[in-house]
């Protein structure tokens, strides 16, 4: 399987901040908001990304993450230069697909809890796995109908009258097939390839598994000036309480066995003294006693 982080759009809302940079590399707490959906993607042994953003943005998500080696991953880096729809991204990314499985993960899509993810890409095997996630507030989302079987019988972008409090979050697993639907896909009246159309292809085929969410799993959107600030104050809560931290690449990396111990070790003394160094040296602290009591 491999995984498209999608970073991209005009972040219009969050308009001053987007002036310097993108969305995506806004600070979410203590780390830039890409972090959280790349982690996710790493957690789920996805170790094949590509990441696509403006071409003014690219440069600086080069930067940050730059081709993933250090964390033992590949980064690859694709531009969209126009906003056209989610589904472009199959489009843009189709060398990178190749003839693979894809996850495609919106940048601005925070989760936190649960191993719905890691067990959907272990278990995929074709068609189309998106989720569930029950919303207050529907209409702003794809929605997704359940007859009473609890089977999805329809999806809908941003309905004015939604048929059900379920929305579509932003992480959706395709088989290769993907690739040549975005590519006979036809802009919505919006002008843009949606996700949603894509999501009602496999739908229609009999080929779309809707895995509802349960309610112990928070998924964040942080799209506006006060989404983020809900965000960022979610993450310093449960980082606070916990001692762990919630969205870091390294520890990604060093748990799900990409990198060795010693590569984790030079990777944080390569960082300047701070509290997210403390915390990596903590971490590999904490690994190397379990390991010594076991
Ligand atoms: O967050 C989940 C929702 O994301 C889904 O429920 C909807 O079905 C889906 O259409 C999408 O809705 P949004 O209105 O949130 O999409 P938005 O235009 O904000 O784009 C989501 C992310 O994707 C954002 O980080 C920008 C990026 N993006 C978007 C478009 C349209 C791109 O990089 N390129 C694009 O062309």
């Amino acid at each position: 399987m491999k995984g498209i982080l999608l970073a991209g759009g005009t972040g219009s809302r969050l308009y001053p901040l987007t002036m310097v940079a993108s969305k995506q590399l806004q600070p979410v707490y203590d780390k830039p908001m890409i972090y959280y959906p790349l982690t996710v993607l790493m957690a789920s042994g996805i170790s094949e990304i590509c990441l696509i953003s403006t071409p003014h943005d690219l440069p600086r998500f080069k930067r940050l993450l730059s081709d993933g080696s250090q964390w033992g991953i590949r980064i690859n880096y694709r531009e969209q230069k126009i906003p056209n729809g989610i589904a472009q991204a199959f489009i843009i990314a189709a060398d990178f697909i190749g003839n693979s499985n894809v996850t495609l993960m919106l940048g601005d899509n925070l989760f936190f809890g649960g191993s719905a993810f890691p067990n959907a890409v272990a278990n995929f095997q074709k068609g189309a796995t998106i989720f569930a996630y029950h919303v207050r507030d529907p209409e702003r989302y794809g929605v997704v109908e359940f007859d009473n079987a609890g089977r999805a019988i329809s999806l809908e972008e941003k309905p004015a009258s939604p048929h059900s409090n379920y929305a579509v979050p932003g992480v959706y697993l395709y088989d290769n097939n993907v690739v040549a639907m975005a590519a006979k896909l036809a802009p919505s009246a919006r002008g843009e390839l949606e996700i949603t159309d894509i999501n009602k292809i496999y739908l229609e085929q009999g080929l779309l598994n809707v895995h509802r969410l349960s309610r112990g799993v928070a998924w964040l959107d942080a799209g506006t000036s006060s989404s983020l600030h809900e965000a960022s104050s979610f993450v310093h809560t449960i980082e606070k309480r916990q001692g762990m931290k919630l969205g870091c690449p390294e520890e990604s990396a060093l748990r799900r066995g990409f990198i060795s111990m010693s590569a984790f070790t030079k990777l944080t003394e390569s960082m300047p003294n701070c509290e997210y160094r403390d915390y990596l040296v903590g971490i590999a602290q904490e690994i190397l006693r379990t390991e010594f009591d076991q």
